[in-house]
C-alpha cells in the first residue's frame, strides 16, 4: 500500500481509493493511540497554518478538527460565516483569498451549497478538506464511521450495514455508500419512498422500505437525522408518523433477537430517529465515533499537509 494519499485535497470518498481509504484507517489507529496517551500533543503540524470556514452550523465536526488540528500542533483560524463579512455580500473565493492572503495552508470547509469545495478546489493553492457540502458529501463522517465499524466487528469487509432514515438530504449517506463499498461492505438504505432519492439503485446498494426487514438483514444500523432544515416542503405527514415507521426503540430492536450496533452521525433528534434508551444502549457507538473522529481527522491532516502538490 502507498503510504501517500493520491489526492491532494479531501473533496468526497468519491475520488479516493481504497488504498486512501485504508491509509487513513491506518494512519488514525495510530493518532487514536497517540490521544490516550497522558500528553497528547505531536509536533507533526508544527508550522502548518489550517483556517476552520464554517459557512454552516456544527458542533461535533468543528470541535473535532479544532482539537484533532491543536493536537498535531498546527496553527489555527476559526471563521463562522455569521459574523464574518459574507454578510456584507462578500464572494466565498474572495474571503478565502483575504484568509490565504495570511499564509494559510489548508482550509477546512463546511458550506450549505453541494460542490462548494471542488468549485474551491478550482480557484486556491491551499489544500482543502470537505467538512459537509450540503447534502453532498461529509467524507470525514464516513471515514470514522468506517473506523468504529472496523473497531467494533474488526473488519468493515462483509458487513451489512443499514443507513436508515432522511437518505434524500443526507451527506452522510452518501459519503458513507462510497466508503463502505469501497471497503467491501454490503451497504442497505430504509427509509420513506419520498426520502429515497431517484438515483439511489444506480448507487449499487440494497433498498428496503420495512424497518424491521432492514434491521433483520443487518449487523449496523446508522440512523440518520431527519433534516427538517433542508426540507422547504413535506416528506412525510408528521414527525410523530415517520417514528412509528422509522424510528428505533428497544422493544423493536430486543425484537430482532440478534446483536446490531447502532450508530448515529448527530446530532440526534431523541425520540425521532432513536429513543434515548436506544442512544445510550449498549449496542450504540455513537460516542465512539465520536471520540474516533478526532483520530481520523488527525490522519486526513497530517496525509494531506505531507502530500507534495506535483
Ligand atoms: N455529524 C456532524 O456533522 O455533526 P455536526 O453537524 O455537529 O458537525
Amino acid at each position: 500500500m502507498s503510504r501517500k494519499l493520491s489526492v491532494k485535497h479531501l473533496l468526497g470518498i468519491k475520488q479516493l481509493t481504497t488504498d486512501d481509504i485504508e491509509l487513513i484507517l491506518s494512519t488514525a489507529d495510530h493518532f487514536k493511540e497517540v490521544i490516550n496517551r497522558p500528553i497528547k500533543k505531536v509536533p507533526s503540524l508544527r508550522d502548518i497554518t489550517i483556517a476552520n470556514l464554517f459557512f454552516e452550523n456544527s458542533t461535533r465536526t468543528r470541535t473535532s478538527f479544532e482539537l484533532a488540528e491543536r493536537r498535531l500542533s498546527a496553527d489555527t483560524v476559526n471563521f463562522a460565516a455569521s459574523n464574518s463579512s459574507v454578510k456584507k455580500g462578500e464572494t466565498l473565493i474572495d474571503t478565502v483569498n483575504n484568509i490565504l492572503a495570511m499564509k494559510v495552508d489548508m482550509v477546512v470547509m463546511r458550506h450549505p451549497n453541494p460542490g462548494a469545495c471542488v468549485f474551491l478546489s478550482k480557484h486556491i493553492d491551499a489544500k482543502i478538506v470537505n467538512a459537509g457540502d450540503g447534502a453532498h458529501e461529509h467524507p470525514t463522517q464516513a471515514l470514522l464511521d468506517a473506523f468504529s465499524i472496523r473497531e467494533k466487528h474488526g473488519t468493515v469487509k462483509g458487513k451489512k450495514i443499514v443507513i436508515v432514515g432522511d437518505v434524500l438530504h443526507s451527506r452522510v449517506a452518501l459519503s458513507n455508500i462510497f466508503c463502505l463499498q469501497k471497503l467491501g461492505a454490503e451497504v442497505m438504505v430504509c427509509g420513506p419512498r419520498t426520502l429515497m432519492p431517484r438515483y439511489i439503485s444506480s448507487l449499487g446498494v440494497k433498498v428496503e422500505y420495512d424497518l424491521r426487514k432492514a434491521l433483520e438483514w443487518c449487523d449496523v444500523a446508522n440512523m440518520l437525522r431527519i433534516q427538517l432544515e433542508r426540507q422547504d416542503i413535506k416528506f412525510f405527514p408528521t414527525l410523530r408518523e415517520y417514528t412509528m415507521q422509522y424510528g428505533l426503540d428497544m422493544d423493536l430492536l430486543n425484537s430482532i433477537g440478534k446483536e446490531i450496533t447502532i450508530m448515529h452521525p448527530g446530532p440526534i433528534n431523541r425520540g425521532v430517529e432513536i429513543t434515548s434508551e436506544v442512544a445510550d444502549s449498549a449496542n450504540s457507538i455513537i460516542l465512539d465515533q465520536v471520540e474516533n473522529g478526532v483520530a481520523v481527522r488527525m490522519a486526513v491532516l497530517y496525509l494531506l499537509a505531507g502530500r507534495s502538490d506535483d
